[in-house]
């Protein structure tokens, strides 16, 4: 097998990880989720709100495929996952193995996290805590939540969202936030830091919002360790 030095997909995967694995990513605790209305976004065929849900927890999850059925989504998922874990040998060496102790583990639970979210997603929606949403645009009044998450779409994709979208992408979080903002990991597909973090965040232009890289209790792609804050 040839060893690559990037993850070459060619979609933006409809993919998604489940609680436990977002309680890690985030460096969250239970009782800050209790006190939050949190918005998970791109939120994929995640299961966190689904999970979050059962917990009593209030979460809204937003993605661009939400208008599709839960059938269409799971069909989808499954394409997805087997196309990135097909690529993922390319790129063995470039991941850290040790909170996931090999491929088969980490394809189990992002399957678990996939079947979590299709089932609760019918009633999901009906509800509203799965809402139809192209980014940067999202469809909800100013300061509506006050926790936004935000993994493995910004930064990571950055070899095809421009500096643009991520701007108006952070402005429009910030714009329906009232607390606090996280956003991991800050390294792309090629497994280095994204370029242009300082010039995004120079851009923001408001001495209001104060902002910290923190380092979480999770890496999977080497060096993707840390989450960016952004506080109001
Ligand atoms: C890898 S998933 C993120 C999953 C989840 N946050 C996680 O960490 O498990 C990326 C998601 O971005 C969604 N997406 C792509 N472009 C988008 C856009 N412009 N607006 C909203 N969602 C978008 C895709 O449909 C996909 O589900």
């Amino acid at each position: 097998m040839k060893k690559h030095n990037c993850l070459d997909i060619d979609r933006i995967a409809f993919f998604g990880r489940t609680y436990a694995e977002y309680m890690d990513m985030f460096g969250l605790d239970e009782s800050l989720l209790r006190q939050s209305q949190i918005l998970d976004c791109p939120a994929g065929a995640s299961s966190f709100a689904a999970e979050a849900h059962q917990k009593g927890i209030d979460v809204t999850a937003c993605d661009i495929l939400y208008d599709l059925t839960a059938d269409k989504l799971m069909e989808k998922g499954k394409k997805d996952l087997q196309h990135v874990f097909e690529k993922f040998d390319e790129v063995s060496h470039l991941y850290v193995w040790k909170y996931y102790k090999d491929k088969d583990e980490a394809m189990i639970l992002r399957s678990r996290a996939l079947e979590i979210f299709a089932n609760d997603f019918p009633v999901g929606s009906k509800e509203r805590r799965y809402v139809q949403a192209e980014m940067p645009y999202l469809p909800f009044s100013d300061r509506t939540f006050s926790l936004v998450l935000s993994s493995n779409f910004l930064f990571l994709y950055g070899d095809r969202l421009d500096f643009n979208f991520h701007k108006a992408c952070i402005k429009e979080f910030l714009r329906v936030c009232s607390g606090e903002i996280r956003i991991f990991p800050l390294i792309g597909l090629d497994f280095k830091p994204y370029l242009y973090l300082d010039d995004i965040l120079s851009s923001l232009d408001s001495d209001d919002i104060k902002v910290e890289i923190v380092e979480v209790p999770f890496e999977f792609q080497k060096g993707a360790n840390k989450m960016l804050k952004l506080y109001l």
